[in-house]
């Protein structure tokens, strides 16, 4: 009777510290002290940021407000009684320049970042500390934060190739990443269903590859094809617009050019990128639309792709293809900041290069062991360039086949093996396994939408430790993170976007950034509770398990 009295005093007590004073941190900070009082946010409260390094963090606070409680602070640069400080530049004792210490209190509000990102990342756990509710007068409670990311490299990538995302949601998209401490923005711009970057040099790009006459209706095989028109890129405006208001939020964009393999959008547009220029692309009777039908009849060779699967028709490793992949390199090089660009790699058949004599003549003439060979050649020498441009190259894991690329680093799919392979050769390794962090995957196992298939509940996501436990400690400073993907064959609009995304967003961003001992599933499940309302109050769509 005793022990249970005392097992519901304890319960009680921690219900009241959890819900009393809304401690509900999501990514799990390093270290979380409570104190006694709290700090009222209103609209007379300053802001108050010395330096402009600081401005941007500022300014997504202040819109932040503004957007869901409708109010915004005066951002002042001289000290203020009871107000939110913003400082960055003290680096604090053993904590990485991506750290911070937010101290919350009576007095205030004091976000110290290590740089100027740890303070942006305080000013995000200060968004966590604010009410669900909508409100004039935000309550956060006394607290001591201090904070640091575990991996370098936390990442989400969006396919914008299967299916195109305006620039509107892309944004969003970027600010979902922020709101979870994200730092890389992996984004997919090229597929056999479409092209969606501009590139001057090369204009059937866009007006060809950008699109496709129809698409595959449900789930692979399909009920045929919608016969609508699918269309869109993005202007090189544009990518400079996103690749701006994602520095804002301390966000690396990673462009991704897929080849040799998931390239027919590029063939479509300019059809002496493959083995054979002559050969119609493959696109079975029964999912064809029927505008392309009538085009194939009146002498048009080459289509966007209209259905899902990996295809044959693929880059041949010719000089022209060479020429035009550093041509197209040198604008996306030129648009991009990001110390690495992604190439792709993945899903290359080699029927085509098995049947061309061009193929096999090269294979033969380079002392090559089989096309296996060809394709790291063909990694290998589009690594060449991008290092000579002064940045790395990223590829899915099949670039390890026939040799990898020197200084490549290999974003592990196939599971880990690729990602435990490259590790233990000293290259860097992303992991990104299927089983656990491909956010196509259904929610539930009767699948309420049709997904690509597979079932990864937030849990799975949440169990996922990014670090193999076959590496040793040498090893296993290769891996940098981890990154959750979103393709989108099956993803048609935002809405169903976020839905794939939340909430498996927030636990993806607990397993990146949190450390190992701060995980704890049941914690992370109270947690939710006030995440949920966030992601209202966010306007986002979600799923959420039927209890
Ligand atoms: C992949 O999922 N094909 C990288």
């Amino acid at each position: 009777m005793l022990k249970s009295f005392s097992f519901f005093c304890a319960f009680v007590l921690y219900c009241s510290s959890v819900f009393a004073q809304q401690i509900n941190i999501i990514p799990q900070p390093l270290s979380v002290t409570e104190k006694t009082g709290n700090f009222t946010i209103t609209s007379s409260t300053r802001l108050v940021v010395k330096d402009k390094k600081d401005n941007a963090t500022a300014s997504f606070l202040n819109a932040y407000l503004l957007e869901h409680y409708g109010f915004k602070l005066i951002q002042v640069t001289t000290d203020a009684a009871k107000s939110i400080t913003i400082s960055s530049g003290q680096q604090g004792e053993g904590l990485k320049a991506s750290g911070y210490q937010l101290q919350s209190g009576m007095d205030g509000v004091h976000i110290k970042g290590n740089s100027a990102v740890g303070s942006f990342y305080g000013m995000q756990t200060l968004i966590q500390l604010l009410p669900t509710e909508k409100s004039t007068a935000l309550i956060i409670p006394a607290l001591l934060v201090e904070d640091q990311p575990r991996f370098a490299y936390r990442g989400a990538m969006l396919d914008v190739g299967r299916h195109f995302f305006p620039i509107s949601f892309v944004k969003k998209y970027i600010d979902y990443l922020a709101l979870h401490k994200i730092n890389y923005f992996h984004w997919h711009l090229t597929e056999d269903q479409g092209w969606r970057i501009e590139i001057k040099k090369y204009p059937n790009l866009t007006k060809v590859g950008s699109r496709r006459n129809g698409t595959l209706i449900g789930r692979y095989p399909g009920k045929g094809n919608d016969n609508t028109m699918d269309e869109g890129f993005y202007t090189q405006e544009q990518i400079k617009e996103i690749v701006k208001y994602a520095t804002e939020r301390f966000i690396t964009v990673i462009p991704e050019i897929e080849m040799p393999g998931h390239s027919g959008a590029a063939i479509a547009a300019y059809p002496l990128l493959s083995c054979f220029p002559e050969k119609n692309t493959d696109i079975p009777a029964t999912m064809i639309s029927e505008k392309s039908k009538l085009e194939l009849a009146s002498g048009r060779v080459k289509l966007v792709q209209e259905t899902w699967g990996v295809h044959t028709d693929v880059f041949a490793p010719t000089e022209y293809t060479f020429k035009f992949l550093e041509d197209v390199l040198d604008e996306v090089i030129a648009l991009f900041p990001s110390k690495y660009i992604h190439i792709g790699g993945d899903e290359c058949p080699k029927d085509a290069w098995k049947k061309s004599e061009f193929c096999q003549q090269l294979i033969k003439y380079k002392g090559l062991k089989d096309e296996h060979g060809l394709q790291s050649y063909f990694i290998q020498r589009m690594e060449q360039y991008i290092n000579k441009k002064g940045r790395t190259l990223i590829g899915w894991d099949e670039i390890l086949e026939g040799g990898l690329a020197p200084n490549a680093i290999v974003m592990s799919w196939r599971g880990e093996a690729g990602g435990i392979a490259a590790a233990k050769e000293n290259h860097k390794v992303i992991m990104t396994p299927g089983s656990h962090v491909y956010l196509d995957n259904a929610q539930t196992k009767n699948r309420d939408s049709v997904t690509i298939g597979g079932f990864l509940p937030i849990e799975k996501v949440y169990s996922y430790e990014p670090v193999p436990k076959e590496l040793n400690e040498q090893q296993a400073a290769f891996v940098l993170g981890a990154q959750g993907n979103l393709w989108t064959e099956y993803v048609a609009n935002p809405s169903k976007a976020e839905y794939q995304l939340f909430p498996r967003l927030s636990a993806l961003s607990e397993v990146l950034w949190s450390s190992k001992e701060n995980k704890n599933w049941p914690a992370f499940q109270v947690k939710m509770i006030s995440q949920y309302n966030r992601y209202k109050i966010w306007g986002a769509n979600y799923f959420e398990e039927k209890k």
